[in-house]
């Protein structure tokens, strides 16, 4: 039967339940039988909703690795997580299942660099030694072996903001900003790279290394313009009248690696940094206004373009991007515009530059994930925009991959496509770029248009198109997502999952965002149609987060075209960390509101943020972590013999006020200053996490 067939039959026995016993080889045509069987089931509770349709043996990410023989290509039949679920908590501590123990390991301001400055926990450490300390608010990470070991290597952490309230030691001070605040909060963005080991005293306890590689990049760190945009007359500034140059990374949230043993960091909320003095709402740049950057009645996020005395060679003044001068080369009107962008940084090179990668677009990267690279195609990314109603990317590289060769080209040319999901579970890549004649012509005809409800007059060139990603996703006809965060690729089946947090503010719903008020998110996933490089693939909805009951009752759609309630195992809302570890299992990550972790909202009883573990075959997912009060858990990755995991708390105590700290995490001493810490996990057998 052919698969047009199959969806005639199916369609014709559109009230039939679907196939319970689908081959462990099915064809496609079984995977769109049971999206139209599914698809029908559902309409009651979510419309046109596709749910679960990628079929049993294609769908998740188990394969048995671990057992003697095991086939890797066969879809998991039976759960094989090796612990109980742990229940919800609001304990100001880590909570996990028995048998497992954690450390905490480099809190923000553990010294790292230079003279070593201890951490004052009265919170007076200067922004010179906050440039030779861990950074604050952990977010993405990474681990790179040394010498292949599992016990020795480059942890490398993203520091995405601070909390004004916990950061100094009587919260801010009113603008004008007194200079050495602005240092000092400068000073604990961006990327920390440091040297680790096992410590003597074993288990979860590890240690920095006082090592050649530690390094602090933060917001003043200079770094190298790439791609289509290096050169572009709006990212000329005083500081580089060539366009080549720029300072700094900010809010740097989810990241990513590269098979060449490279960094990527992500900025995503980097609009709120600037503040454009001299225009107001209406007569703002598009490459401005399209992405939030505050206009002349509004403030900065921290004020740093107000720091009196002003911080040398404009690092401080350059946040006022104001038309403030006669020409771009004499301000830094264009400095939001070497914003927005992913950052390659080589860890194993303390001396190098960090560049941005511009033909990979520009917007609010969560983060970016790599499909698997394959000898001799090109290199596949995806990339999500992490604000409401944004869109989902991936990157195609022009060059083919060389293992064993650097990839410097194949992150400067390429073509940057935006997803569109159809109702009918297909879905597009659309091309942004002006080579291609269905965007050329979309250009064309948004031409004179008001888009995103800014009048449009074109694009001059392809770099033109980069700076104003979100406007040329707008113009290609993408679909609006309930805001992306991280992405995963199982690496077994090449399936592609991502977060959609939470949308409370989507009032009308589609096939791939099916629900209204969506204030406990879901997971989509997709496989291309093909290899990675594909420019069309076919979409289900793996996960549907929320409580027991409600409204937003939460689901898992594991692929067999079954449904499974979540329970009191697994309830969770707003996922938004989320990793495939190499053995196929799906670890989740929460970033849930102040008031979902209190229960006082409508949706369920979830306790502190947490980390689950799936099974992407079997539906099974169990709670793994519970992390501190107010605090986030973000940001996983184990060593390469599956025995120690590393993961980020972020913001514990975010609803502190100076001096009245809601958490003392990792102290847990009642007294001492909430800090952004990763913690180090093992089992106390000493086994494989997870398993
Ligand atoms: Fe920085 Fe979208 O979380
Ligand atoms: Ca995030
Ligand atoms: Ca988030
Ligand atoms: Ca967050």
């Amino acid at each position: 039967m052919t698969i047009q067939e199959n969806i005639d039959q199916q369609l014709i026995d559109s009230g039939s339940e679907p196939m319970s016993n689908l081959s462990s080889n099915a064809h496609m045509a079984d995977i769109i039988q049971a999206r139209f069987s599914r698809r029908t089931i559902l309409q009651g509770s979510l419309g046109a909703a596709a749910v679960g349709f990628l079929g049993a043996s294609l769908s998740g990410c188990g394969g048995d690795s671990s057992s003697a023989g095991g086939d890797t290509s066969a879809p998991l039949a039976a759960p094989r997580l090796g612990f109980d679920a742990i229940a919800i908590s609001r304990a100001d501590t880590i909570t996990l299942p028995a048998g497992y123990q954690w450390a905490p390991l480099i809190p923000w301001g553990t010294p790292i660099l230079g003279s070593f400055p201890a951490f004052r926990d009265d919170g007076m450490n200067t922004g010179t030694e906050q440039l030779q300390q861990v950074g604050s608010h952990h977010d993405g990470m990474h681990f790179f072996p040394i010498n292949g070991a599992s016990d020795h290597g480059l942890l490398v952490l993203n520091h995405e903001y601070i909390d004004s309230d916990v950061f100094h030691a009587n919260g801010a001070s009113a603008a004008p900003r007194p200079q050495d605040e602005v240092l000092k909060e400068m000073a604990a963005h961006g990327v920390s790279v440091v040297e680790v080991r096992r410590s003597v005293a074993g288990g979860s306890n590890w240690e920095v290394v006082a090592g050649v590689y530690n390094r602090r990049v933060t917001a003043l760190t200079e770094m190298e313009m790439r791609g289509p945009v290096r050169g572009n007359d709006k990212i000329k500034t005083k500081f580089s009248p060539t366009g080549a140059l720029t300072r700094g990374t900010l809010n740097n949230c989810a990241h990513g690696y590269t098979p060449w043993n490279t960094y990527l960091t992500c900025e995503e909320n980097w609009s709120g940094y600037f503040r454009n003095s001299t225009d107001d709402s209406a007569s703002r740049p598009r490459e401005h206004r399209r992405y939030g950057v505050p206009h002349s009645g509004q403030s900065s996020r921290y004020n740093w373009e107000t720091a009196t005395p002003a911080l040398g060679n404009d690092l401080s003044v350059r946040f006022d991007c104001g038309s403030i001068e006669a020409s771009a080369v004499e301000d830094y009107r264009n400095e939001p515009n070497t914003m927005g962008w992913i950052v390659e940084i080589d860890p194993f090179d303390p001396f190098s530059t960090p560049k941005k990668r511009t033909t990979m677009g520009r917007f609010g990267h969560e983060g970016i994930v790599f499909a698997a690279p394959v000898a001799g195609e090109p290199v596949v990314f995806y990339s999500g925009d992490d604000a409401t109603n944004e869109y989902i990317y991936k990157f195609v590289s022009k060059n083919v991959y060389q293992p064993g060769l650097r990839g410097d080209d194949l992150l400067d040319e390429g073509v940057l496509y935006v997803a569109k999901f159809n109702s009918d579970g297909s879905g597009e890549w659309l091309p942004l770029d002006l080579t291609d004649p269905d965007f050329a012509d979309a250009v064309t005809a948004a031409n004179g248009t008001t888009v995103s409800g800014i009048l449009f007059d074109g694009f001059a060139n392809q770099g033109d198109v980069l700076l104003n990603t979100r406007m040329a996703a707008d113009i290609a006809g993408a679909t609006k997502m309930d805001r992306p965060e991280w992405g995963a690729v199982c690496p077994r089946t090449g399936m592609v999952y991502f977060a959609l947090t939470n949308n409370s503010g989507r009032s009308t719903a589609d096939d791939a965002n099916p629900r209204t008020s969506n204030r406990t998110g879901h997971i989509i996933r997709w496989l291309e149609d093909g290899s990675s490089a594909a420019t069309s693939f076919q979409w289900d909805i793996f996960m549907l987060a929320g409580g027991t009951s409600g409204a937003l009752a939460g689901a898992v759609f594991p692929g067999d075209a079954s449904e499974t309630a979540l329970t009191d195992d697994n309830v969770l809302a707003s996922p938004d960390g989320i990793w495939f570890d190499d053995a196929g299992v799906l670890w989740i990550q929460t970033d849930m509101s102040g008031s979902q972790q209190s229960g006082t909202g409508p949706d369920g009883d979830f306790g502190n943020n947490q980390m689950l573990a799936a099974e992407t075959d079997t539906g099974v997912i169990r709670r793994f972590l519970v992390g501190p009060k107010d605090a986030e858990v973000t940001g996983v990755v184990m060593t390469p013999d599956r025995k120690t995991m590393f993961v980020n708390i972020q913001h514990p105590g975010d609803r502190s006020d100076p001096g009245q700290f809601t958490s003392n995490f990792p102290a847990n001493d009642g007294v001492s200053r909430p800090r952004s810490s990763t913690v180090v996990i093992t089992r106390t057998d000493g086994g494989e996490i997870g398993l």
